[in-house]
């Protein structure tokens, strides 16, 4: 085929939202799904995911209709978890949950907010929306902000361990039932903090500023991490921030002299305030480590390392090295980003035409999709690390006693060619 059809034909995909990619995914799908109870082999016969959008898979939308508008924004979220999407689980902005539920050989984690039948809960469920944040003392501006990329969501880390703990009362939590999954079986993963630096840096705190919150934060995850254990929970893996530096919408917002960026175009300031978290982060999960030894197994997962492992060797991963760091939706210098146009909006191109914010016809050939969200690509490579010992500690935390993960529908769900930059 050639490389023009290819790219009109998944820019079709983008805005029918339905279509294409069904073709390519459904088999897998459907296998993944029959095969979803639990065998001798599955690793964890539940999965709980909390987060913000780094992890969510359609809260916001239905939290919040109009600000997370799905017409407008359909474009926007349908970057992520094709298969998922097609699978009815509504609109998101990742599919981290989709490829950790895959490997588990699981059905794609329902969204909290948007089941409407008990039997969705059967295999687990994700309580991340779009916009949370650790802690919630930030600027009330940044409440409102118009701008979906830079919108906070009041449901905070500590709102979503307790959504948990009313569900487990609510329901009968045996597995037989079909209700929900034993949550001492079950994989909790907790990934969050990424937009209460967002929203910082958005509000110029000042670098000072930004890693004196650090502790905090790290401190209140540390204390929801805990409570898992002490609610039930048996395995919690905390999964650290990714390289925010190096993504388009950051780089693009908080622009610097020649001397913040590293060798790979990043930005050094933002990167060691994320490495600092993570820092923090890996010896609060140490510590409960220790703490808990025999009772309860707690599991670091280094997000940043294998994104960053991405920047520094684009093409031995199959990205695009010129355009690793812009975003594949969107309009914009540099770094194919803009704060007033950007994906799932509208744009007037310079000949005053107003259109649809165009995306690449490859998006794995980018670090992100929106220029704050990461690619698919991303999402599969990191997952695909965890599950096979790699950036994870303990190594085998993800895969105890020796269980099989899944991987069997973990090809690329976009297109394969790599896109030829215009
Ligand atoms: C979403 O936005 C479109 C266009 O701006 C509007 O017509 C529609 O009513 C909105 N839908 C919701 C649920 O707010
Ligand atoms: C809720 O249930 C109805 C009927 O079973 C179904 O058509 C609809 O898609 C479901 N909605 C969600 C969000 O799952
Ligand atoms: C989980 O809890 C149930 C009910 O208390 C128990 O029967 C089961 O053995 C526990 N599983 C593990 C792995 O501890
Ligand atoms: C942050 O600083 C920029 C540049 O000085 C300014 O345009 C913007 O309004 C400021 N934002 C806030 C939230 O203060
Ligand atoms: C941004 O992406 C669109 C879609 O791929 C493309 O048409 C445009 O040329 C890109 N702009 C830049 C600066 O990369």
């Amino acid at each position: 085929m050639a490389n023009r059809e290819l790219l009109s034909a998944s820019q079709r995909c983008m805005y029918m939202l339905m279509g294409c990619f069904l073709a390519i995914t459904l088999t897998d799908s459907m296998l993944q799904v029959s095969g979803s109870t639990t065998s001798a082999a599955a690793c964890f016969s539940g999965l709980f995911i909390f987060g913000d959008s780094l992890v969510e898979t359609g809260n916001a939308a239905v939290a919040f209709p109009a600000r997370f508008n799905k017409t407008t924004q359909q474009a926007a979220l349908s970057g992520f978890g094709k298969a998922a999407v097609l699978a009815g689980t509504g609109v998101r902005f990742s599919d981290v949950g989709d490829f950790t539920a895959r490997a588990l050989g699981l059905s794609p984690p329902s969204a909290y907010l948007n089941r409407n039948q008990s039997s969705q809960l059967s295999t687990g469920t994700n309580f991340a929306v779009g916009g949370s944040t650790v802690l919630d003392d930030y600027p009330t501006g940044s409440l409102s902000d118009p701008n979906f990329l830079l919108t906070r969501t009041p449901f905070n880390l500590e709102t979503q361990i307790q959504w948990w703990r009313d569900l487990k009362s609510q329901v009968n939590f045996k597995a037989t039932d079909g209700q929900l999954p034993p949550v001492n079986e079950s994989l909790h993963f907790v990934l969050m903090g990424a937009t209460d630096y967002l929203l910082q840096y958005s509000s110029n705190f000042s670098q000072h500023q930004v890693l004196a919150s650090v502790p905090f934060i790290v401190n209140r995850i540390a204390k929801s991490l805990e409570e898992l254990h002490v609610y039930g929970a048996q395995t919690v893996v905390a999964v650290n921030l990714p390289p925010l530096g190096c993504t388009s919408a950051f780089l693009s917002m908080f622009p610097g002299n020649s001397e913040d960026y590293d060798a790979y175009g990043c930005l050094k300031t933002v990167n060691t305030a994320i490495l600092r978290h993570n820092q923090k982060l890996f010896r609060a999960v140490s510590r409960l480590q220790r703490t808990y030894k025999s009772m309860s197994s707690f599991v670091y997962a280094d997000f940043y390392k294998s994104t960053y492992d991405i920047v520094e060797n684009p093409e031995q991963f199959g990205y695009d090295k010129a355009a690793l760091l812009k975003a594949c939706c969107g309009v914009g210098e540099t770094y194919n980003f803009s704060q007033t146009s950007t994906c799932g909006g509208t744009w007037v191109s310079d000949d005053g035409v107003e259109d649809q914010v165009p995306a690449c016809g490859y998006p794995s050939s980018r670090l992100t999709w929106d220029g704050f969200h990461f690619s698919e690509s991303v999402a599969r490579t990191a997952v695909m690390n965890f599950f096979q010992e790699k950036h994870v500690q303990p190594a085998n935390g993800l895969v105890p006693n020796y269980c099989k993960p899944n991987f069997a529908s973990f090809q690329q769900d976009d297109a394969v060619v790599p896109e030829t930059e215009p």
